[in-house]
């Protein structure tokens, strides 16, 4: 079949084992219990990765690694892309060297976005959320596309020469010299960590959504060519994607689909009670058969951020199913619980200044 991961289009993955098996993707269940202290592990939000043996190797017995990831300016910093900050900010607690790049120069050429509009949504929403989340500038190097270092871009441009025109078709699709060019660029991103000038081969593992998938492909098959470097081809882990609230895709183009950490607690928190619910169309219907919590955005929203306690979250999902939690009270609940987190992740924002400005300062 002909069927692609496209990282420009829109990706809404129906099957995850299929994909897995298509893309030879392995199945994260066994780091479940293992590092269940990550959320996304422990319940399977982060279901597939490639080589993350290596990863957990290092953790375990305290080897060098390295984190690397990135994010293309887009809009405003929301519930989607919280699970990467999360990601980022455990692995540099389990002692990674944290690498971050804001891609300025693909959301120039493939979102149309000015440079300098790239980067003041890169500070103040992207850097500025994960610093409140709780990232530490220890250890940090978080670079712009279009402002980086030579070695960084000499990589970019030797890589090109490992992959054949037709390669890069197969991976892609239809190719533009954006495509082109912004693959490549992903490419230098991912493997530079392992130049001697950013501290030499290493496992390095990409935290990212299953779109990004066919860059990391590509990343790994160059790093097996390039002579002479001794690269290590890069891990990867896999999330799902939350759904948007009204069911969809959460996207940073659609305020009615995202809760952004950036907004007005109130407002925010206010979208929940018109979300999607996994509710019957009565409340006669509901107490005898009980809701779908599998089909309930409110329910995911706990399932991915907001209940941290495992029992709470199968009891809030049990009471669901019997019946005894009705949708009114939960998105109640459940709009007041993320009204404190984002007050609280206000406060954060505010205090995050001089840390941002400090990473922004030790590229
Ligand atoms: N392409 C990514 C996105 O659309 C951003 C990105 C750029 C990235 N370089 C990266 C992600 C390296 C992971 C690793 O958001
Ligand atoms: Fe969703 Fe809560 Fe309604 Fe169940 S009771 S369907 S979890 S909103």
């Amino acid at each position: 079949m002909d069927e692609r991961l496209d990282p420009w289009g829109s990706v809404e993955v129906a099957d995850y084992e299929r994909l897995m098996k298509k893309f030879g993707i392995e199945s994260a269940v066994k780091y479940q219990k293992k590092f269940n202290d990550l959320i996304y592990f422990r319940r399977g939000i982060i279901f597939g990765h490639r080589d993350f043996g290596r990863i957990a190797d290092a953790i375990e017995n305290r080897k060098r690694f390295a984190m690397m990831t990135g994010m293309m300016p887009s809009g405003t910093f929301h519930l989607g892309h919280k699970m990467v900050a999360d990601e980022i900010i455990w692995f540099q607690k389990k002692k990674a060297d944290i690498f971050i790049c804001a891609a300025d120069i693909e959301s120039y050429l493939m979102r149309d976005m000015p440079l300098d509009k790239a980067r003041k949504i890169a500070i103040e929403e992207y850097l500025t959320n994960y610093v409140a989340l709780g990232l530490k500038p220890e250890n940090v190097t978080f670079w712009f596309q279009s402002d980086y270092k030579k070695e960084y871009y000499r990589l970019c441009d030797i890589a090109a020469k490992e992959v054949t025109f037709n390669e890069l078709k197969g991976i892609y699709g239809e190719l533009t010299n954006g495509k082109i060019i912004s693959a490549l660029k992903q490419v230098g991103d991912i493997l530079h960590p392992q130049l001697k000038e950013f501290g030499g081969p290493r496992p390095v593992v990409v935290p990212v959504g299953t779109d990004q998938d066919p860059h990391l492909r590509l990343s790994r098959d160059i790093s097996s060519r390039l002579q002479g470097f001794n690269m290590i081809p890069p891990s990867a882990t896999y999330h799902k994607l939350m759904s948007g609230l009204q069911g969809g895709k959460m996207s940073s183009s659609k305020p009615d689909s995202y809760i952004s950490l950036s907004g007005n607690p109130k407002t925010e928190s206010k979208k929940v009670l018109s979300a999607k619910t996994g509710g019957r169309a009565t409340l006669e219907e509901q107490k005898k058969l009980g809701g779908i919590p599998e089909q309930c955005v409110v329910y995911e929203m706990c399932f991915y951020h907001l209940v941290e306690d495992d029992k709470e979250l199968e009891e809030m999902r049990s009471d669901c199913k019997s019946g005894k939690l009705l949708c009114g009270e939960c998105k109640k609940k459940c709009s007041e619980k993320l009204e404190k987190f984002l007050a609280e992740h206000q406060k954060k924002r505010v205090e995050a200044g001089k840390i941002v400005e400090k990473i922004l300062k030790q590229k």
